[in-house]
């Protein structure tokens, strides 16, 4: 239900931010706001900063303002949260509007519209119509209790039954549809959307009904039917059996994450009590914001075969721009051809607990991932696959998260070039070098090296479009030795040299500097402003690769907005959007162009 906007404001004003986050962190006075040891995640030095109107910690990046402090610190909800600041703050949480009144209203009229077709399938199941059905459970290991834990039920025929006894107990045609029990035939009537199916209540976190699965007895198709979206259903939010893996968590199970109803019945049955499923669809951020809430860590289990891996790649790329160090994954891999369901069935509850120790950290998980994606060992393949490797990094937002991860993935890296009796060749090779890389292209690319020898805090902002540049051999190799030493953190101009200077690179670097063939431009000087460097190398850059730098600006006016507050990205789409401004002038004689 939303709330006026101007209410959420005066509740803001009113609750002062250092005294709500103060009874729960001890908090110092630093100028005019306050710091403290981040509650979020585990740090002893403090980097969890508090204003007067928002909390940000630089170690984790968690942010938000009073109310989404109570959300994250308490697990409540946005309603919940409101609430509890009103009552402290002597404000009255306004009451809904009548046309909210009405949505509410009527959301509550769909969970008692599904109850009822809920205990109409259930009773179903019991009498002699869902013989065939309660024998099909039985025979696929369910025992009644599990039966009856999970709400199972029988539709009927689909000839007018359900209709006909939810119009009896005063339920109008109109609501069946919105509630999803019916489904529109050509002619414009409706009938029943579950006829001749094993029906799986949904239920959202709360446990309240939402919709239905069913299962065809036989082969017939589609095997699984699931209700439409509906005031009350989003498949892409809710989760199947989330309300019991709630609890079941409680016991000390882990949350874990299988493909169908069966599985998560089946696990449960073996009491594995924290298992859920998406609802038919993959999964989604939705529903990956939904178990974190659960669980810093949730286990996705997939399917040892090649559409398992790649189940498994597309969650851990749509989790990785949204992982924090409290929320990752763990991904367990089944052995090839068993879901979980037929695992327990064939070989216990002992093999799947086998299947869970097995489960890898998503950290460790990742390298092969990325690595699936394409590998080989040419230095091109190399080249490519640190590329890779280096952009899945970059795509956590979490900043100190990503350093740590592109450190794993690089380590990863080298150690898989690593030959038995062979040590690893000292210099990385090239990314690519086409022998005809024509000479303006080849000095635009010195300029680009340059800079970042004399400003390698760029690096962090350019670091994939320069692994990816085309570059004489020369430069390219100076690249990896660069990259290299700045894999762990970046260092200050002076302390760069030096380590090229103890690895062998410092001809290469001499080599960048020079005024020769041609002087570099001003922004490539060791006094040049930072704010210079930044744009001039982005100038460059699109004079070598104009479409690549309409991209790096787009993402970065995603990332911006993304991040308003964030004054890294904001410096970074100014500098970008500067650069790409001047490329659309024609202006040949500019300081840039060798
Ligand atoms: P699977 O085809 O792997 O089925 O679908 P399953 O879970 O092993 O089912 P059983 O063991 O044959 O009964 C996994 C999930 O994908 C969705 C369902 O949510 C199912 O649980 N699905 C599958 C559909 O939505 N429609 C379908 O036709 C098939
Ligand atoms: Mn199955």
């Amino acid at each position: 239900m939303p709330l006026p906007p101007a209410f959420l404001d005066e509740l803001r004003a009113r609750t002062p931010l250092s005294a709500l986050i103060g009874r729960r962190v001890k908090l110092t006075k630093a100028g005019r706001n306050w710091k403290g040891c981040c509650p979020f995640h585990g740090e002893k030095s403090p980097s969890f900063h508090v204003y007067d109107d928002h909390f940000h910690c630089f170690g984790c990046g968690a942010h938000g303002d009073a109310i989404s402090f109570v959300m994250q610190s308490e697990g409540a909800g946005f309603p919940e949260a409101v609430e509890r600041l009103a009552g402290e703050a002597g404000l009255e949480v306004p009451k809904p509007s009548p046309r909210a009144a009405e949505a509410e209203r009527q959301r509550l009229d769909l969970h008692g519209v599904l109850d009822l077709a809920q205990a109409s399938f259930v009773r179903r199941l019991h009498e002699p119509e869902g013989a065939a059905a309660l024998d099909y459970l039985q025979r696929r290991g369910l025992s009644p209790e599990l039966i009856a834990r999970f709400g199972l039920g029988w539709s009927g025929d689909g000839r007018g039954a359900l209709p006909a006894e939810l119009a009896r107990a005063g339920v109008e045609r109109i609501r069946m549809g919105e509630a999803g029990l019916l489904r529109e035939a050509e002619d414009g009537t409706s009938r029943e959307l579950y006829w001749n199916r094993v029906t799986f209540p949904i239920r959202d976190r709360r446990g309240r009904l939402v919709s239905f699965g069913g299962r065809t007895l036989g082969d017939a198709k589609p095997k699984y039917i699931n209700g439409p979206e509906s005031p009350v259903f989003s498949k892409k939010r809710n989760l199947y059996a989330l309300d019991l893996a709630r609890a079941g968590l409680r016991t000390g199970q882990p949350l874990v994450v299988a493909e169908g109803y069966m599985d998560v019945i089946a696990l449960h049955g073996a009491g594995f009590v924290g298992a859920v499923a998406p609802l038919g669809t993959a999964l989604t951020e939705e529903q990956l914001e939904e178990l974190w809430r659960l669980s810093p860590d949730p286990v996705l289990c997939f399917d040892g075969d090649a559409a398992g891996a790649r189940a498994a790649a597309r969650a851990a790329e749509l989790c990785l721009s949204l992982l924090t160090p409290e929320r990752t994954l763990r991904l367990a891999a089944l052995p090839g051809g068993e879901d979980p369901d037929t695992l327990i069935r064939k070989r216990g509850p002992a093999a799947f607990q086998t299947v869970l120790d097995g489960a890898r950290p998503l950290s460790e998980a990742l390298f092969d991932l990325v690595r699936e994606q394409g590998s080989g060992d040419t230095p091109e393949q190399r080249a490519a696959l640190r590329a890779r490797l280096i952009a899945a990094a970059g795509r956590i937002a979490d900043r100190s998260l990503a350093t740590e991860y592109r450190g794993a993935l690089l380590d990863r890296f080298y150690a898989s070039r690593k030959r038995p009796g062979k040590a690893a060749p000292p210099k990385a090779r090239p990314a690519r070098t086409p022998s005809t890389l024509d000479a303006t292209q080849a000095e635009r690319g010195r300029c680009l090296v340059a800079i970042l020898l004399l400003h390698p805090d760029l690096l962090r902002d350019v670091e994939e479009a320069f692994a990816a540049l085309e570059l004489s051999p020369a430069m390219s190799r100076l690249r990896d030795a660069i990259l290299h030493a700045c894999e762990r953190n970046v260092l200050d101009s002076a302390a760069l040299l030096s380590h090229l200077n103890a690895s062998g690179a410092m001809e290469e670097a001499a080599q960048a500097l020079a005024s020769v063939p041609y002087r570099l431009p001003a922004c490539a000087h060791a006094d040049a402003m930072p704010a210079e460097a930044e744009a001039g190398w982005w100038h460059i850059f699109g004079l070598m690769h104009r479409s690549q730098l309409d991209e790096e600006v787009a993402a970065a006016s995603r990332a911006f907005k993304d991040r308003p507050d964030d004054e890294a990205a904001q410096r970074r789409l100014i500098a970008l959007c500067n650069a790409r401004e001047a490329l659309l002038v024609p202006n040949e004689g500019t300081e840039a162009e060798p």
